[in-house]
């Protein structure tokens, strides 16, 4: 059918609809008005059309004109990704602050690229073949693939740059370019989804040695207002083992946005020499910005991470926060008039969760390399609510839960990750990986400390009725192990150069050690010696030692370790 133009009939707020388009389908982009507003059908009926529009609709009135493009909603997936920030519909945002407003004049696609072509001409060529690479493009190597489709013999190269759109090879008949452009919402295509475990080391205590994460799994982060969410994201996007970061900040304030843009800014990477920020893809749609780009900038930042999973990468998706991305869908569905489900979410709330959380995964690539994108997505319940429908929806697709505790936070015990609520589904199976890697010990220590931290609580409680000095002497040295794992393990200084990340061994050494010493405080009141003699031991160099000692130092570890052992060994 022939693609019509048609005409506004009303306008509320997002929601547009439109009489007289004809040959258009669900999820098209259509273009409103003068401004050629983009939108998106969302509902048909007949020659009715109903619409959400992404950008503001304001000077858009009935009688206006509209044009279908006959596209769904896509991106253009190139070298210019890396080191940039996007609004919600990947569009460049030019440098802050203006990048707080969407500059449609500039694209990437002015640059000509250098590129080194990786195929001659008479080569056989299949989807997933690495086709050039571009060296001008970040600090990870960016590889053109053949798209999905494209398959035969080379039979032309470009011998000088290119912009991102014009033809840089010919397949056959078929022109490919250096970027690729795709639907937002549609998953990349890969051969397989593999199911082994590896985990992807965050650098975060807490979640490493107890709610670890595997590659291509997703992992949500609830907490209430300023319990830590965007900190302990910001972390995980500089230390964590991923090769590329896709930063979406979603709702958030903007000022917030352009404090996370000038961090990374300032922080070197370790893995290239270079900074951060050049690794790190940032998708901005601010609480400042057209509410419904919001919606769609999740699934922006989730294609980005695809195209550079394809490449052969581990990619690490973050959404801070998808509660404001869940606000979105209620307020579009509020204007729908459709019944809405629990707390004014549309009924699809699930659904749409699902195809967020869902493209998270390992793979291997249709060019047969290993490669993942593992999904991150913090949660800001209304009044700390856990059991609103955005937070309940969220745990359903999800393999590791990072849970915020108002109580920590307000302790100042960082990262605020509770041990009552949190969990991780693949424990077991990372405890396997680390004992196939020589560390057999993993995961009793992890059963372990889990154990004495929920004693530990228990006994507090206790404590707070009967006095501490009525417990019998094993329970105090309890007591006493749930302050030192706190203070000494899980809590970590993200202002110190030395403790803001850590390694597997240093973050084994420390945990090792602290349950030597308190297996060491167990024998000593076991042979006569007074609790109060243990509990008023000088164990602050314990504590101390992840501050003192380097990022990866488990020797500094094991030594500091072994001089408080051997100071406990004299009460005896
Ligand atoms: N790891 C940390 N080290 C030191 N301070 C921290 C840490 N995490 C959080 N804080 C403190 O808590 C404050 C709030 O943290 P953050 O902005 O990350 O919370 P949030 O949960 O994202 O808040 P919001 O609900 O507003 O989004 C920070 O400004 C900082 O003072
Ligand atoms: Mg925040």
């Amino acid at each position: 059918m022939e693609l019509s133009a048609g005409t506004v009939r009303r306008v509320n707020g997002p929601l547009v609809e439109v009489d007289g388009l004809t040959g258009v389908a669900m999820l098209d982009v259509v273009h409103l008005g003068p401004e050629r507003i983009a939108a998106e059908v969302v509902g048909l009926a007949g020659e009715r059309a109903t619409l959400q529009a992404y950008e503001y609709t304001g000077g858009l009135r009935p009688g206006h004109q509209v044009e279908a493009t006959g596209d769904r909603l896509s991106g253009l997936f190139g070298p210019g990704l890396l080191g940039q920030a996007f609004d919600g519909l990947l569009r460049p945002l030019s440098g802050a602050p203006v990048w707080l407003t969407p500059d449609r004049e500039v694209g990437a696609g002015d640059r000509a690229w250098q590129f080194e072509a990786r195929v001659s001409v008479g080569d056989e060529v299949v989807p997933g073949t690495v086709l050039a690479v571009v060296p001008e493009a970040g600090p990870v190597e960016h590889r053109v693939v053949a798209p999905a489709g494209v398959r035969g013999r080379v039979t032309w190269v470009a011998d000088g740059p290119v912009t991102v759109t014009e033809p840089a090879l010919r397949v056959d008949d078929r022109d490919v370019a250096l970027a690729e452009r795709w639907p937002l919402r549609v998953p990349r295509p890969f051969r397989e989804r593999l199911s082994q475990v590896v985990p992807l080391h965050t650098g975060q205590r807490v979640l490493d040695l107890l709610y670890p994460i595997a590659r291509g799994a997703a992992a949500a982060v609830p907490g209430g207002f300023g319990t830590g969410k965007t900190l302990l994201l910001q972390q995980i996007a500089k230390w964590s083992e991923a090769d590329v970061v896709v930063y979406v900040g979603c709702g958030e304030r903007g000022n917030e946005m352009a404090e996370v843009l000038t961090e990374l800014a300032l922080v070197p990477d370790e893995r290239t020499g270079g900074r951060l920020v050049d690794r790190t893809v940032i998708i901005a749609n601010t609480s400042n910005m057209p509410m419904m780009a919001r919606e769609a900038s999740i699934h922006s930042g989730i294609a980005v991470a695809e195209y550079f999973r394809d490449m052969g990468y581990d990619v690490v998706v973050i959404a801070d926060s998808t509660s404001r991305w869940a606000e979105a869908l209620r307020e579009f569905a509020n204007r729908t008039g459709d019944l809405p489900a629990e707390e004014g979410y549309p009924a699809t709330l699930a659904s749409e969760l699902a195809a967020f959380y869902e493209r998270a995964g390992r793979v291997v690539t249709l060019g047969g390399r290993t490669a993942s994108t593992t999904v991150i997505g913090a949660v800001s319940p209304p009044g700390g609510d856990m059991t609103e429908p955005v937070t309940t929806g969220t745990q359903r697709f999800i393999r590791s839960l990072w849970l915020l505790d108002r109580d920590l936070a307000y302790a100042r015990h960082y990262p605020a990750v509770s041990w009552n609520g949190s969990f991780a589904r693949d424990a077991d199976a990372v405890g396997a990986w680390h004992a196939a890697r020589g560390d057999p010990a993993w995961r009793s220590r992890r059963a372990t400390t889990t154990a004495l931290l929920a004693e530990a609580d228990r006994l507090a409680s206790l404590a707070e009725v009967i006095g501490t000095s009525s417990l019998p002497a094993h329970e105090r040295v309890v007591l006493l192990a749930g302050r030192l794992l706190r203070d000494a393990v899980l809590q970590q200084n993200a202002l110190s150069g030395n403790d803001a990340s850590c390694t597997a061994a240093k973050g084994a050494a420390l945990l090792g050690g602290v349950l030597d010493v308190v297996d060491a405080c167990q024998r000593l009141v076991a042979r006569g010696v007074a609790a109060t003699t243990v509990e008023e031991t000088d164990l602050a160099d314990l504590v101390r030692v992840r501050e003192e000692v380097g990022p990866g130092d488990a020797e500094g570890v094991a030594q500091r370790c072994a001089e408080v052992l051997a100071r406990l060994e004299e009460l005896a």
